[in-house]
């Protein structure tokens, strides 16, 4: 990473040459050599892993035998928006609603961020009946609230068009895969037009069909 931002010559256009570009609007002061590391790092590490794994989720989705119903829908949507051609413009995107919704869905049942731990600095009562103690720490379960029936009518199930009516929606209390208030994903818009551009140029070209039927299940772990 430190031989990355030492190069003189970032690539025009690259998120380096940007971040070394900006300045602060008032004091004209650039990052630091370690604000720019650490910047760099958020982007490529929150940016990179979240989104590959949503890409490797809704894939493995999209394979069972019982979905194949969705992929097939996707598919006629991806040849009638892009056809034969090999380059995605965002008007593309807007129309792609049903790989939005295939990516919400997957989101829904596989969230990459399944945990929101929160400290609680001040004690507080939740929904009147909860009591918070100060200097304790809460976690929010993304993925339990997502694969929850009070929330989610058949929520095994793989239904991508349960999100079709609030795409554009912003959605705080039930599901939240790019988070909510202050911390919310600052890359949120741009995984999604990456991930439908990915997923529908993968699907222009190929099939995807698990050979052997097997269930996956997720396995949280820190290193
Ligand atoms: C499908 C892909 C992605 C998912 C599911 C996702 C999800 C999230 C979530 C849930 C948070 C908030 C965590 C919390 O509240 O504790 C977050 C924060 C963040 N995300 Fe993403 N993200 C994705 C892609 C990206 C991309 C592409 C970028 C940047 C290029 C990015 C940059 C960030 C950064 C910098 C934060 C920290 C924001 C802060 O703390 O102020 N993310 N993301």
């Amino acid at each position: 990473m430190d031989l990355v931002i030492q190069n003189e010559n970032a690539p025009q256009g690259s998120i380096i040459e940007v971040l070394k570009l900006a300045a602060d609007p008032d004091s004209k002061e650039h990052l630091s050599s370690a604000e720019l590391k650490d910047e760099s790092l958020s982007i490529l590490l929150a940016g990179h892993e979240t989104l590959t794994n949503t890409l490797g989720w809704a894939t493995y989705l999209l394979s069972k035998p019982e979905n194949q119903r969705v992929q097939e829908k996707l598919v006629q949507e991806i040849d009638a928006v892009l056809g034969d051609r090999d380059d995605i413009t965002l008007e593309d995107f807007e129309k792609m609603t049903y790989c939005q919704a295939v990516i919400m869905e997957s989101l829904r049942i596989y969230p990459t961020v399944p945990l929101f731990p929160r400290f609680v600095e001040n004690g507080t009562v939740l929904a009147g009946k909860y009591d918070i103690l100060p200097q304790s720490i809460i976690v929010i379960s993304n993925m339990n609230m997502g694969n929850d029936a009070r929330y989610y009518e058949k929520p095994e199930e793989f239904l991508p068009e349960r999100h079709l009516e609030t795409l554009n929606m912003d959605r705080k209390r039930d599901f939240f895969p790019f988070g909510g208030g202050h911390r919310m994903c600052i890359g949120k818009r741009l995984a999604q037009v990456e991930s439908v551009m990915v997923l529908s140029k993968f699907l222009q070209k190929f099939q995807s069909r698990l050979q052997k039927v097997s269930s996956l299940i997720p396995n949280l772990s820190l290193h």
